[in-house]
Parts: C-alpha cells; structure tokens; sequence
C-alpha cells in the first residue's frame, strides 16, 4: 500500500500543550451506557477501553460523561460528580489506566445534556430558556431555565471533572459543545433567548462556553489538553449557524483550546450521523462545500483552516485511507475522529494506519433505514423512531464487548431498540434504589 497514504496519518501531531499525539487518528466521544447505577466505570467499560487502546489511534476520547448527577443524558451514563469519595476516583483512574496502554491517550468528554434528555432519565430538565424539543412522541420534558447562580456553579462542576480527570490520569478533556447538549442549547439562539448576560448577541451566547474553556483551564494548568466539540452547524432555521461557528473557533483559538472537533446537528436534525431531521432545513451553503468530500464537515474545517492555526479535527463520515489522507496532507486538517467503524470492529484502525485499508461501512450494512419506514420516512414519529432503532445497533455493539464477546453484525433493528428500552428501564430502577441509600 503506497506511503502517500499511511505517512499523513501515522504522522505525530503536537498540541499547543506540548503534548505529542502519536499519528492523527481519534476515536470519537461515544455514549457507552455501560456503567452501573452508581455511575462509575466497571470492569465493562475497563474491557472495552482497553479493547479500543489496542486499536492505535492515538486519543480515546470517552462518552460523555456528565458533571451533574442529577442530570442525565441517558441511562448507563458515567457521572462525575464534585462530591466523589476516594473509591469512586479509583474506578476513573483505572478507566484512565485501561485506555491508556499502548501509548494511547484517554481524554474524558464532559458535558450536561440540557433539555436533550428524555422523561424517564430527567422529567425535570434545565436549559439556557424554557423551549423545549421540537421532537414528536412526548419523551422529551419542557425545560426551565437556569438562574444565573446555577449557571455559575455550572461551571464549575466542568472546571472540577477536569481537575479531577486530570488527577486520575487522563490527559485531555474535550467540553462536549456540540450535538444540540446544554452548551449548544446556549449557543443557539433558537433555544436560548435569554435577556441576560447569558443571552443575546453571539459573544453573550458563547460566554457560557468560553467561561467553561477558562474555568477549566485555571484548574488543569498549561500542561493538559483542553479541546472543544463544536457544531459547524445546528442545520435549524434560526440555530447556531457555520457564521457563528466560525467566530466561535476564533475565540477558542485566541483562549488557548489545543484541538477543537468539528461535527454537526441535533436531536432535531441529526447531521452528525447523516440522518435526515424530523424537519428537513439545511444550511445550504454548508452542504455544498461539504458535498465534494468524504467527510460531513470537511469542506467547512478545509476553510476555516485558511484563517485559524489552532488544530482542527473533523469527525462524521470518514472511510476512506485516501479521503483521510487528503484531509490532512491537502486539506490541513489535524486530526480526524472515528465513530462507527470502532463499534463494530474495535480495532478495524489497525489496518487502515498500517496498510493504508479503508474502515468498515457498518451503515451500509444497517442500510441507514430509508423509505417510509425508516429514517426518510414522511411520519416523525417512524422517522425518529427508526433513527433510535440504528442507534441501539450500535449501543448493543458496545454492550458486547463490554461483556467481552464479539460484535453482532445482524440489524434487528426493532428486537434491538426492544432489548435497548427494556435496559435503560432496569437502570432507571436500580439507580433510584442506589439513590434512596442517601437519603
Ligand atoms: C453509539 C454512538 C454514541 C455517540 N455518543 C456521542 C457522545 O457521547 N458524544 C459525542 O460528542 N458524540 C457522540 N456520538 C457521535 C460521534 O462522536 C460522531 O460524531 C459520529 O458518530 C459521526 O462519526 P462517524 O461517522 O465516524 O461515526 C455518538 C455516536 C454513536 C454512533
């Protein structure tokens, strides 16, 4: 296989920290719902940490795990709360131990979901203001909006699940501000119409972001990663829009973030997995520069890398040796975030970093449901269900080799989502069981 196409991605990459990323391949922050209900790393997510670590990519970056326990993206989430006792710092500096074998980096995604929540995880959300999901079904609760001093302690818990993941071992944090989660939510002024401080102008909207950027910075010094997942777009009509996103690398380049991920989309409009919104509205200036390469955000990060020097990573459709290879050595993109692929061939990197091999298409073999029972399908609600139902492929992938056994190639898309519901329903109890023991 010809070395136009492994050297760019086996080459070393240094952070504005000082710290060395051994080539340029990242797994992607995804959502394991492994933990119990104590909310802490267990022998699972140690299993599969230390499966991944064997991949060669050079950062693992986690799940998002949540700075409020009483927040909750899902079931199953990993929370690192302020209040942990010694015990519960040794289960995440095992977590950091697991993943990072084989010279392998393990960053920890922190993040607070906001309104994007549903009932039974969180009846109660919070959010920037009181707009809720535009989402049919009725499992996503109205949000109330967080009075300054909560927003204030809000950032805080980022700054201390830094601090605290820095003291367990992790090199890196990545703050989760993309994907339509509370720091998107604040972003947008679709779903952030505050008078205050916290609302208004873009500088007011990002102030929240950037206050989390310097609060965590404060707390894990000069010599860590800070990175920042962010929307190139929310791809809603009156969202946070590739103009905006574009002021905000800006302002994260000039507050010293050493990586900032590009990705895309909400709950409303899944962009990052290239799934159709339940109201289709694109930017469509973002969609035609994108359109010619590999990658959903490719052609918005090769822009932006004119006018910026801090790293950039786009994660969100990457397959292809040479798709990947151009994207750094022609493009100038840093880093390049796999998703997918690693949940259904934990290691599948090993060849493509090697021998220059393409990733697996696991959804090709899911068919990414089209047709009117599926994700394209006219009626939201079997839109968005069926949207569920290819996630739960990829969830019960991770559960697999959490339990140390191999990946399920078959789709069973509905026996899945089935299995994935009936799950989160028995966290939901033993956690409010683990719960009452405080109270
Ligand atoms: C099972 C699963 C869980 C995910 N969880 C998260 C998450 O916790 N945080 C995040 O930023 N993105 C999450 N994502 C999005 C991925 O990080 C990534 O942006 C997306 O999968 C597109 O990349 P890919 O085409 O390589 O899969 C998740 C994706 C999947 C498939």
């Amino acid at each position: 296989m010809s070395s136009d196409l492994t050297q760019p991605l086996n080459a070393p990459l240094t952070l504005p920290c000082g710290l060395i990323l051994k080539n340029r391949l990242v797994k992607a922050a995804m959502t394991e719902g492994l933990a119990g209900p104590d909310g802490l790393p267990n022998e699972q997510l140690l299993r599969l940490y230390r499966t991944w670590a064997q991949s060669g990519v050079a950062v693992l970056i986690t799940g998002n795990v949540m700075v409020d326990g009483t927040h909750l993206e899902r079931p199953g989430n990993v929370i690192l709360d302020q209040e942990l006792n010694p015990s519960g710092l040794a289960a995440f500096t095992a977590w950091a131990a697991a993943g990072s074998a084989h010279d392998c980096q393990m960053w920890m995604q922190i993040s607070h979901p906001g309104r994007q929540t549903q009932k039974r995880a969180n009846p109660a959300p919070r959010s920037a203001s009181d707009v809720g999901l535009n989402l049919p079904g009725g499992r996503f609760a109205r949000p109330v909006p967080l009075h300054p001093d909560e927003i204030r302690l809000l950032i805080e818990r980022y700054a201390a699940a830094a601090r605290q993941a820095k003291g367990c071992g992790f090199s890196g944090v990545q703050i989760h501000a993309a994907h339509g989660y509370l720091i998107s939510q604040f972003l947008s002024p679709q779903s952030n119409r505050r008078t205050d401080e916290w609302g208004g102008s873009l500088d007011k909207r990002a102030r929240f972001l950037r206050s989390i950027v310097a609060a965590v910075r404060a707390q894990t010094g000069s010599d860590f990663a800070v990175s920042v997942k962010l929307n190139s777009s929310d791809f809603q009509q009156g969202g946070f829009g590739a103009d905006d996103a574009r002021q905000v690398v800006r302002w994260l380049e000039a507050d010293g973030v050493d990586l900032i991920e590009l990705s895309g989309g909400t709950y409303e409009q899944p962009r990052m997995l290239e799934f159709d919104g339940i109201d289709p509205r694109e930017d469509i200036r973002l969609r035609a520069s994108t359109r010619a390469r590999e990658a959903f955000f490719q052609g918005f990060a090769a822009e932006l890398k004119e006018e910026v020097s801090v790293p950039l990573m786009v994660t969100g459709g990457f397959r292809s040796a040479t798709g990947m290879a151009e994207a750094i050595a022609v493009d100038g993109i840093s880093a390049i975030g796999i998703g997918r692929p690693l949940c259904g061939d934990p290691v599948c990197t090993q060849k493509l970093l090697r021998d220059g091999e393409d990733l697996p298409r696991f959804e090709r073999i899911l068919g990414n449901p089209g047709g009117f029972f599926g994700t394209n399908s006219p009626v939201k609600l079997i839109k968005m269900m069926a949207s569920f139902s290819v996630m739960a492929w990829y969830y019960d992938q991770l559960v697999l080799l959490g339990n140390g056994q191999k990946n399920d190639p078959h789709p069973y898309p509905f026996k899945r989502l089935l299995a994935l519901e009936r799950r989160e329903v028995q966290w939901i109890k033993a956690r409010k069981t683990w719960l009452a023991r405080f109270s």
